[in-house]
């Protein structure tokens, strides 16, 4: 595969592509029973609309609180009547799991004197709790949220937030590191080198914006740099 020349630094999204969100879900499938895939699938999706929608309407409110909405939405949709177990996959939600690819990549990719960072739609305390839950704190240089703006990814102000955050002007000295489809595509098409990590099967979305490259795993990254 090509290289990707000129990289200063390397931004990962955070939910899908560093932590997996199906991690709060999988731990308590024998208390949820048989709509377990449901709920997990049905929680993330709403979770993305409604950080879309609220950044359409002008009516922001941080991750956590649209995390919350979104399972309470799927656990009512589902007919999933459990008291408590809201609570207990929300707490879930602060200590993800990381995948088991993140550790070694950050540490390679710091070794290659590339910067490292997350960009999400996380709210700042979110993504501290999960850096740390995973032992990441080390190996990360930022932790960039989207707070500071007040809009949701894909919007192009965040990403170009993401520049000045890093100091740097010019948009393809960016590895922007994705395993959803629609982030990885908006940050190719506002002009990160963008690398698409395969974490789910899939084809891409019918959106502007092409990944410079694909991965299976983030073992495949420092390679690219
Ligand atoms: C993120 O971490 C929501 O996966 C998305 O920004």
């Amino acid at each position: 595969m090509a290289k990707l020349e000129g990289i200063q630094a390397c931004v990962f999204d955070a939910y899908g592509t560093l932590f997996d969100v199906g991690s709060p879900v999988r731990g308590l499938t024998a208390e949820i029973g048989e709509k377990a895939d449901e709920l997990a699938r049905l929680w993330r999706q709403k979770q993305l609309e409604y950080a879309w929608l609220r950044s359409l309407m002008g009516v922001h409110a941080d991750f956590w609180h649209v995390t919350g909405d979104a399972l309470d939405y799927a656990l009512e949709q589902l007919g999933i009547d459990d008291p408590g177990l809201k609570d207990e996959l929300m707490v879930l939600y602060l200590k993800l799991e990381a995948y088991a690819d993140v550790k070694a990549a950050l540490t390679e990719i710091r070794a290659k004197g590339k910067r490292t960072g997350i960009l999400s739609n996380g709210s700042p305390s979110m993504l501290d709790a999960a850096v740390r839950a995973a032992g990441l704190e080390k190996l990360l240089d930022h932790v960039i949220s989207i707070e500071d703006v007040g809009i949701y990814k894909p919007s192009r102000r965040v990403y170009r937030s993401a520049l000045h955050h890093l100091k740097l002007h010019d948009a393809p000295a960016v590895c922007f590191v994705s395993g959803n489809s629609w982030d990885v595509q908006a940050a190719a098409q506002f002009g990160f080198q963008a690398v698409k990590v395969e974490r789910n099967p899939g084809i891409d979305d019918r959106i502007p914006g092409k990944p410079a490259a694909r991965i299976k795993s983030l073992a495949e990254l420092p390679g690219l740099l």
